[in-house]
Parts: structure tokens; C-alpha cells; sequence
């Protein structure tokens, strides 16, 4: 048969193995080798079943995401399932590892499905723009019912076993031998077939299914994909099953080549590739299972909890016995509280608690083999601390700054050993953001950041590789966004104008609202400290400062871009803001103008992908998609629009020149144009 599958024969049963590392990915050699091997179940008498598993680690785990941009090769896997169906004899798919997508579809057009333990199945298609295309949105209501299957579906849920059994997804775990167990089922169901299509769709209340369709709606942000689903779930109630499929497949066909499902799978292979950077070449990463968090406040205490979450054990230490005990009554409520939400079992929360320890020695410090320090925003305070973890850290020990803007090298250079020295630049709330941005100081040792990447891995969060400079990548694209938005205001927006504009393009937040949200005087701080330095000639936005001066600072003074007075929702847009922009204007002599939104979103997404290229330009980026995944997983861009780097690559390069063109013009002095062909020239 063809490389990708073989078929053994186990008495009268054909045992028909998926071989396509690493993932069993069902690709159209695939295909073709199942309908190879459905052939020779059909024809040959001596066969009476068959049993349908991946080699290696997993079942399908999903489909070669690459053919989904491209023509169409049959035969497809509609047909690959009809076969199944009308061979005659029973198919049972017997499921390790992973079942989801195009995987979990082949199995649900099989008689039976056996999964291990530890299996997972799932439908995730929506999280990628598309729905499923083979029949998931007309097999899965007539096992589930349409809620359930909504639900499912459209939240791209994974399920593990004993759920799925439960939910009569599968029939059976097979706990010893998964293969003996599956030919044995073939056996058993030997001249009979138990097709998903030949059962009745449950009926289900019509309010039912509008709360679940409309939870999903809500939840999944109105996307198209979230639409499409749930009405192609829905019509499984009202059509047959023929025709259910055919208007499945006719829209999946027509999502899978829409600029959102190209966009996400942008994304997806973007956070697939975070974490493995060839210039890293075969560093290894240390073993690493105790942890250190020096200081205890919102970061250290944050890390702390991610760290417990993986499994590390962990080490708070501080200098202030108050502030640790602080941090570890925060730690203690944020897993009270997630046992509360029954989002933890009490003996998981238990055994994460159990693995920290707090402590005001730093003598303690000798057993870490990851030592991250998040104490004050401060040069000197970092480089004595470092001093000091440098004279009792163990030789080999990975030493981490949580610093978000701080020189790496001068911190590194209050050690003996700066190739153990790192950047771990997480995001707040720690245990919740995904992006963790991993800092290479100029004499950072390849396997200290090996280390720092598979850390962020165990953490199951996005690990990126950033050079020291000021800002890493993350705060500095943030900057730049930043700064077009003010000069926005200079020129004639508001800023509710240009929250708006940007929330409906789809950030999470405007860049105003979470100013205040953040607090405007971090930023005005280093204004001030930067005040010295600054190019005199550069265009200067003075709204900012003006806001600070009059006590403005955000929602903690009740006050900033917008007011928040007692007992409001959220905020609200203030007459003495305009009247302190307008006198900005008036000061600078300037006309405001109109501004569109769609001219607010150009600008952004312009201002953006120019601080790209200079971050590429200048190494401390080492991928163009890198910028995607910090945008979309540290600062709330929209995951369907695939970051700024794929907006680029969208746009192609002729129109992108004319556009910073423009864009040059409008900033005016101080603007650096960055070298756009290290975002636009790419391979595949
Ligand atoms: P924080 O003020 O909440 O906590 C700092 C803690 O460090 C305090 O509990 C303090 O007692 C302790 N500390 C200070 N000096 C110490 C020393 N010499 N030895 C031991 N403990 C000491 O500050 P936060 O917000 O947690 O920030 C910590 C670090 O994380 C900073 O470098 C900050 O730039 C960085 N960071 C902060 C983010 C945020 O959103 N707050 C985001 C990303 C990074």
C-alpha cells in the first residue's frame, strides 16, 4: 500500500494503520491509501471488519492544514467516509492520543469507536475559520443533540475519554491492548453495521437551542465561522442527512478560502513554530523542576501560580516579610477562589499548594535550578539582587529577569556568570497571559535560552525569542501603536473615536481605555526620564502629560482619558478632556480635522508593521511572525485578522510603500521608516 498506511490482516479483520508522522496529519496520500484499503474490505470475502488506528503517539490528529489553502485533491474526505459507509461491513476506529477535526469526522462515519485512556476528540474547526467539512456538523447532533453540539463545536472544544464515553461519543475505553480490543469489537458487530448517519436527530427545544447558539455566538465574537456552524448544526434537525452534508461541505468549501481562515491558519502556524528558532541550533535546555520567584508582588506572586499550575516546585522568596506574607495569602485566594468556581478539584489545588514554599532566606536559593526575579522596576535594586542570588545559586543555574524594559546586560553584568542570565518577560496577570517574551543578553548562553523556551512551553504559554532592547519587541510595537494614537488626537480624533474604531476592528480594548486601565503615570515617568535624551525635533504629543498634571493618572485616581465616577459601568467620555486636547491643538496652532475610522485602523496597523521592520531590521526580532504572535497573544489584536505581519504580506508590498509613504508624511519629523522587506520577503 502507500508509505503513509499498511493494512495487516488479524484473522478476517483488516487492521488498516494511518503511518503519517508526526501527527497522522490526513493528507491526500491518506486518502488515498484509505480508499485503497476500503476497497479491499469490500471485495475481499476472506474480510469481515475492519479497524481503522494511527501508528506512533495519536489517531488523525487533525488534517494537513497546508491543502486547506489550496485546490482541491481528491478524493476527499466526504468520499473517503461514504465508503466506510456503504463497504457493508463493519469499520471501528480505535482512537489514542488525538481524534479531532478531519480525524474525529473519519471516525465519526465508523460503526463503533474505542478509544485509550488519555485520548482527546474534538471538533476545532471553527477556532480556524472553517467548520467542519465531513459531516462533524450532521454525525455529532445525531449522537449529542444540536445544544451539545453547538456548544461543542462552535467552542472548538476538547474532550477527554471518559467525557466522551459519557457523552456516547465513543463506545467503549480500552484500558489494556487498544488494537486487540478494537478487533475484537470488529468481530463482535461482524455482519452488521451502526452508522451515526442511519440515527434520529434528538429533538431539543427550540429555547435550548437558541441559548446555546447564542452563548456561542457571544463567546466566539460573532464570528462568520460561528454563524455558519451553528446554522449548519441546526439544519441537521430540518433536512436529511444528504443534504445536511452537501450544505456542510458547500460552505466549508467556500470558508476554508476566506482571508479569515487564511488569517488564522497564518496564526496557528505562527504560535506552532514560537518556541523553535534554528539560530538556537542544539542547545538543550536544563532540567528544570525547582523554581525560584524572587519578590512576591503582582508579577512574582502571578509566576508563582503559573509555575505551580505546571507542576514546578516553587520557591517565594522576599526581603519583606509582610510583602510575602501578602503574596502568599494571594496565592492561597486565587486557588480558593478557582475551587469555588469548580474551575480546580480541592485535591488539585491542594497538590499545587503543597508545592510552594515561602521564604525570607536567600540561602534557600541554592537548590533552584531556575532562579526569576520580579522586584522593583529599578537598575540597582536588580543588579544587588543578582549580586546576591550570583553568591548562592547553584553552578548551571538559569538566572531570569521578569524586567520589562530595563537593560539586560547591565543587570547581567552584576553576575560572575552572565551566560546564565535571561529575560522571562511576562505579561500580567501572569498565570493568564499566554505570550512570554524570552530575553538573549549580548552574552546569553544558547542552552539559558533553550531553557527559557522549554520552561515557557511547560507553561503552556508563547514563548518568544526578543533581543535586549529597550521595550523587547511586545512594549515597543505597543509604543509605536501608542503614539500614532496620540498623535490622532493632535490632529482632530477623540479619543472614544479612536477606542471605537479600534475595538471594532477587533482589539480587545482601545489604547486609551487601557491607558487608563493600566495607569497613565508609568508611561509619564519614563517620558520624564527620557525628557533629556528625546530628538527636540521629533513631533511631541503633550495630551498625556497634561492629563498627569491634572491628576489624571487612569481609573485609579477616577479620572484619565475618560472619567469614572461612582457607580458607572465603565468609562465615560469627559468635556474636560476635549476641552484639555482642544487647548493642546490651539497651543500647537493646529486645525483638527476629521479623521475616519477607517484612516485610525490603517494608521495603527501602518505604525505597527514599521516598528516591525525596524525590530527585524535592528535583530531584535529574529521572525517576521513573531510580531503576530506577541500582538495577538500579549496585547489583544484579533486573532482572525492574523496580526500585522500577515496584514502586510495581505496588502503586498507595492501598496504597503505607498502607504508609509503616507504614513511618513502624516507623523512628520522624528518618523524612521524600517526596511519592509524583512516583513514582506518570506518562504511559503
Ligand atoms: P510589585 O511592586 O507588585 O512587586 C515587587 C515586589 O518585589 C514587592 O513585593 C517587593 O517587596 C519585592 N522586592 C523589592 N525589592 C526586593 C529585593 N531586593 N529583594 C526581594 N524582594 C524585593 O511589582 P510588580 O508589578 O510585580 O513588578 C515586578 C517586576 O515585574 C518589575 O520588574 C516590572 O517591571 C515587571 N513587570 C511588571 C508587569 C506589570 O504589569 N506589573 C508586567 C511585566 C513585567
Amino acid at each position: 500500500m502507500t508509505a503513509r498506511l499498511h493494512l495487516e490482516r488479524e484473522g478476517g479483520i483488516a487492521v488498516i494503520v494511518i503511518n503519517n508522522p508526526p501527527i497522522n496529519a490526513g493528507s491526500a496520500a491518506v486518502r488515498q491509501g484509505l480508499m485503497a484499503s476500503l476497497e479491499t474490505l469490500r471485495t475481499d470475502d476472506a474480510l469481515e471488519g475492519a479497524v481503522l488506528m494511527g501508528a506512533g503517539s495519536t489517531f488523525i490528529a487533525g488534517s494537513d492544514l497546508r491543502e486547506f489553502g489550496q485546490p482541491i485533491t481528491e478524493p476527499q474526505l466526504p468520499a473517503v467516509i461514504a465508503a466506510i459507509e456503504a463497504c457493508g461491513k463493519p469499520v471501528v476506529a480505535a482512537l489514542h492520543g488525538a481524534a479531532l477535526g478531519g480525524g474525529f469526522e473519519l471516525a465519526l462515519g465508523c460503526d463503533a469507536r474505542l478509544a485509550a485512556p488519555g485520548t482527546v476528540i474534538g471538533l476545532p474547526e471553527v477556532t480556524l475559520g472553517i467548520i467542519p467539512g465531513a459531516g462533524g456538523t450532521q454525525r455529532l447532533p445525531r449522537i449529542v443533540g444540536i445544544p451539545r453540539a453547538i456548544r461543542m463545536i462552535c467552542s472548538g472544544e476538547r474532550m477527554a475519554a471518559a467525557a466522551a464515553l459519557e457523552a456516547g461519543l465513543i463506545d467503549q475505553i480500552a484500558s489494556g491492548n487498544l488494537r486487540n480490543a478494537a478487533v475484537a469489537y470488529a468481530r463482535l458487530l461482524k455482519g452488521s453495521k451502526h452508522r451515526v448517519r442511519d440515527r434520529p436527530v434528538p429533538e431539543a427545544q427550540t429555547a435550548e437551542v437558541t441559548e446555546a447558539a447564542n452563548a456561542a455566538l457571544k463567546a466566539g465574537k460573532r464570528r462568520p465561522a460561528v454563524q455558519a456552524a451553528i446554522d449548519a448544526i441546526t439544519k441537521a434537525a430540518v433536512v436529511g442527512i444528504d443534504q445536511g452534508l452537501a450544505n456542510e461541505r458547500a460552505v466549508f468549501q467556500d470558508l476554508r478560502v476566506s482571508r479569515e481562515a487564511f488569517a488564522l491558519r497564518h496564526q496557528f502556524f505562527a504560535e506552532r513554530d514560537s518556541a523553535k528558532y534554528p539560530s538556537l541550533g542544539d542547545a538543550t535546555p536544563c532540567t528544570t523542576e525547582h523554581v525560584a520567584v524572587i519578590g512576591a508582588g503582582t508579577m512574582g506572586s502571578g509566576i508563582a501560580i503559573a509555575m505551580l499550575d505546571a507542576g514546578y516546585c516553587v520557591l517565594l522568596l522576599e526581603q519583606d516579610a509582610a510583602a510575602l506574607a501578602r503574596g502568599a495569602e494571594r496565592i492561597q485566594a486565587h486557588y480558593a477562589a478557582r475551587v469555588q468556581g469548580g474551575k480546580l478539584k480541592p485535591d488539585a489545588a491542594a497538590a499545587c499548594e503543597a508545592r510552594l514554599q515561602t521564604s525570607l532566606d536567600w540561602d534557600q536559593l541554592a537548590s533552584a535550578d531556575l532562579i526569576i526575579e520580579a522586584v522593583f522596576e529599578a537598575l540597582d535594586v536588580k543588579r544587588q539582587v543578582f549580586a546576591r542570588i550570583d553568591a548562592v545559586a547553584r553552578p548551571g543555574a538559569v538566572l531570569a529577569s521578569n524586567t520589562s524594559y530595563l537593560d539586560l546586560d547591565a543587570i547581567a553584568a552584576a553576575t560572575t556568570r552572565p551566560q546564565d542570565v535571561i529575560g522571562l518577560h511576562f505579561f500580567s496577570p501572569a498565570n493568564v497571559m499566554k505570550l512570554l517574551e524570552v530575553v538573549r543578553g549580548k552574552l546569553t548562553a544558547p542552552d539559558a535560552l533553550a531553557t527559557g523556551l522549554a520552561v515557557g512551553k511547560r507553561l503552556k504559554k508563547l514563548p518568544v525569542l526578543t533581543g535586549n532592547a529597550f521595550g523587547f519587541i511586545g512594549n515597543r510595537l505597543y509604543a509605536a501603536y501608542r503614539s500614532q494614537c496620540e498623535f490622532m488626537l493632535d490632529e482632530g480624533a477623540w479619543p472614544e473615536q479612536v477606542d471605537a474604531a479600534l475595538q471594532i476592528f477587533g482589539f480587545a480594548m482601545g489604547p486609551f481605555a487601557v491607558g487608563d486601565l493600566s495607569g497613565l503615570d508609568i508611561a509619564w515617568r519614563m517620558r520624564q526620564a527620557q525628557a533629556a535624551t528625546r530628538d527636540p525635533s521629533a513631533r511631541y504629543v503633550h495630551i498625556p502629560d497634561r492629563l498627569c498634571e491634572a491628576g489624571r493618572l487612569g481609573r485609579k485616581t477616577g479620572a484619565g482619558y475618560y472619567s469614572y465616577p461612582e457607580g458607572s459601568k465603565g468609562p465615560q467620555v469627559d468635556k474636560a478632556v476635549h476641552d484639555l486636547i482642544a487647548q493642546c491643538r490651539a497651543d500647537k496652532g493646529l486645525t483638527p480635522r476629521t479623521i475616519s475610522d477607517e484612516e485610525i485602523v490603517r494608521r495603527v496597523l501602518l505604525a505597527i508593521v514599521n516598528e516591525a521592520a525596524l525590530l527585524m531590521g535592528e535583530g531584535v526580532a529574529e521572525r517576521a511572525t513573531d510580531v503576530d504572535v506577541v500582538l495577538v497573544n500579549g496585547f489583544g489584536f484579533p486573532r482572525w485578522e492574523g496580526g500585522p505581519v500577515f496584514w502586510a504580506r495581505d496588502r503586498g508590498a507595492a501598496a504597503l510603500q505607498g502607504d508609509m509613504a503616507w504614513l511618513a508624511e502624516l507623523c512628520g519629523p522624528g518618523f524612521v521608516a524600517g526596511d519592509l522587506r524583512h516583513l514582506i520577503e518570506h518562504e511559503g
